[in-house]
């Protein structure tokens, strides 16, 4: 019989999944992250944990976890886990690829249209019984139809960004390090962010990865030009794309995820013409079910000596 953590509440029933098994469950019903004092008391006796993307799985815990086999994180991103510790201590990682592409895949589509469009500043307007009513000259914001969509990386999320954006009628190009073979692929980020009205993030964030999205690659950019965020904070410098939307040197911002979730820089709160969403990318019932239910499974397998596809290592 193996102990199995789950560090935060999970989706309703997603554990009735664990009733049939003989493994001793620790089940953490909150939905706030696990206070890390309480997190390193917890790996020391555990074979498994289910972690969310909010816990620290880092060398100090890992080298607290002497009995640990499995981590499942229920999200696709593991940048919360020292996946070269986890290795050395052959410990499983998995996480929850495919069953959020769609979900997080329709966010991206969202905040490019709100970001355009100018949704949210009008709808304070209105809210705040400033709108004086339709006018032909008035509100006027920006196609998304027919404009031109750069997306940084190309794996699943980001395809599923390109199938929605062809719908409308816009123009994808993609980068990646190696070349995809695909029409559009784009060698240099730099150029790529030159030519689109629409950059959008969709890398994990790797050493590679952080700040990739600099102050030279957003001084490149259309003064029409949007970005969008649904991959992690740190891949943008939050700090250059505050000054760029200040300056005016951009036309808008569409951000799911900040560099320090849950608190978002200042900066950025009062930037101009910024679309902000509180990390809710895959977040619909059907999609972190099916998270939930995978990293679960998972766990599972990996007690029962198997290797499940969605291991990373
Ligand atoms: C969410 O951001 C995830 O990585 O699944």
């Amino acid at each position: 019989m193996a102990r199995i953590v789950i560090t935060s509440r999970l989706t309703p029933h997603a554990v009735d999944l664990l009733e049939a098994t003989d493994h001793e469950v620790f089940y953490r019903d909150e939905p706030s992250p696990m206070p890390r004092a309480e997190l390193l008391v917890a790996v020391a006796t555990a074979d498994a944990l289910v972690s969310s993307l909010a816990d620290r799985i880092d060398a100090e815990l890992l080298a607290n976890a002497p009995s640990l086999q499995v981590v499942a994180n229920v999200a696709v991103g593991l940048d919360n886990i020292d996946l070269v510790h986890a290795a050395a201590q052959q410990i499983v990682i998995c996480n929850t690829p495919g069953v959020l592409d769609a979900a997080t895949a329709d966010v991206a589509i969202f905040l490019m249209l709100a970001a355009r469009r100018r949704t949210t500043d009008r709808e304070a307007e209105l809210r705040e019984g400033r709108w004086q009513g339709w006018g032909i000259a008035e509100n006027l914001a920006l196609d998304l139809s027919g404009s031109v969509l750069g997306l940084i990386g190309y794996g699943r999320i980001a395809q599923a960004v390109a199938r929605r954006a062809r719908a409308f009628d816009m123009d994808v190009l993609h980068h990646t390090r190696h070349d995809t073979g695909e029409p559009g692929w784009v060698a240099d980020v730099t150029e790529l962010a030159g030519v689109v009205d629409v950059l959008s993030l969709h890398v994990p964030l790797t050493s590679e990865t952080a700040g990739l999205i600099s102050a030279s690659v957003l001084g490149a950019m259309k003064s029409t030009a949007v970005v969008i965020n649904t991959a992690r904070g740190a891949v943008l410098d939050e700090e250059a794309l505050a000054e760029a939307l200040e300056k005016g040197k951009i036309f808008g911002a569409g951000l799911d995820v900040y560099q320090g979730e849950p608190s978002v820089n200042p900066r950025l709160l009062r930037a101009p013409h910024t679309v902000l969403l509180p990390h809710i990318g895959s977040a619909t019932e059907g999609t972190r079910r099916a998270m939930c239910e995978l990293a679960l499974r998972s766990v599972l397998s990996v007690l029962a000596g198997e290797l499940p596809e969605n291991r990373v290592n």
